[in-house]
């Protein structure tokens, strides 16, 4: 099935009702499990790679390519809707090496920056990516991030619902990551989310939103923030946590002794990495649901 634009699937999943997970990959491996889980649940689904995460020189001296790459091929024998996303470019290069490599959509993460390069830049990205029919994501707010000693917001803000409007229509971004009290990286416990900002962005920003940190996003508020026009919800953290004690727990039950081809990149049952693949289809079923966008397909 030829890649969907982002912005058309975003469009249809508020016009119905339901949210699109956007669950970050960062091999083969965990892709396969994003695109087996939504076929499974013939649900459409934002599939892609992340640039926060991943080493910015890596990235800069082929990394965006092999994993547009990688995606495009996965995503040509989807059998169900997907569009390629590059989450989190740290700079414009990378962003506009994504469309080059086959990304459909593109997210430059400019939450750190001053409001005229970030806008500028984001206009300029725009202008490149809607040329090509690529849909942009942009971000205006900062998002705490969970540390080992707590939660860390000393660079955090929330997302201003008037600065918001005018980022919008000054940079020509096709949807908005917005911040509300949702936390990056959280995994004991749910942010504290303030709904009724949401809803005071939505009232200003016509735009699909997006929310960030969906490993710690509350599951009783996400009907209200699809119909305050929540379109896309991204999860990372609890994806990596899950596949690793998928992991985990498949080499405790090995012996002393192990057949390293059929453990190394076998692809098959005994393969090291397919537990980590196998948890991983089950969190991201369950998220699926969640999001209800399950038989949407
Ligand atoms: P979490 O890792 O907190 O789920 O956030 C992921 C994210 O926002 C990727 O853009």
């Amino acid at each position: 099935m030829p890649l969907q634009s982002m912005q058309t699937m975003m469009q249809r999943a508020l016009h119905e009702g339901y949210g699109l997970g956007y669950f970050e990959a960062w091999d083969t491996y965990s892709l396969e499990a994003a695109l087996e889980a939504a076929e499974e649940e013939r649900s459409p689904v934002i599939l892609g790679f992340g640039g926060m995460m991943a080493d910015s020189a890596w990235l800069d001296r082929g990394g965006v390519q092999l994993l547009g790459a990688i995606g495009s091929v996965l995503a040509k024998r989807a059998q169900t809707p997907v569009c390629l996303i590059l989450n989190e470019a740290q700079t414009l290069d990378q962003a506009v090496r994504g469309i080059e490599a086959g990304f459909n959509a593109v997210m430059l993460d400019t939450s750190a920056w001053e409001w005229d390069r970030a806008v500028e830049t984001v206009r300029h990205l725009a202008q490149i990516a809607h040329a090509r029919g690529v849909t942009v994501e942009a971000e205006l707010g900062r998002l705490p991030d969970a540390t080992d000693e707590g939660i860390d917001d000393s660079a955090a803000y929330l997302t201003d619902p008037e600065q918001a409007a005018a980022f919008v229509e000054a940079s020509g971004a096709d949807c908005l990551a917005v911040s509300f009290g949702n936390v990056h990286l959280l995994t004991d416990r749910y942010a504290p989310v303030d709904m009724e900002h949401l809803e005071a962005i939505r009232r200003r920003v016509s735009v699909p939103l997006v929310i960030h940190g969906g490993t710690s996003f509350p599951p009783e508020h996400i009907p209200q923030a699809i119909a305050c026009g929540v379109a896309k919800f991204n999860v990372g953290t609890v994806l990596k946590q899950t596949f690793l004690q998928g992991v985990r727990e498949v080499m405790r039950s090995w012996g002393d002794r192990v057949n390293v081809h059929d453990v190394l990149g076998s692809h098959k049952e005994t393969d090291l990495l397919h537990a980590g693949k196998a948890a991983m289809k089950t969190k991201v079923k369950e998220l699926i649901r969640l999001y209800g966008s399950s038989h949407k397909a």
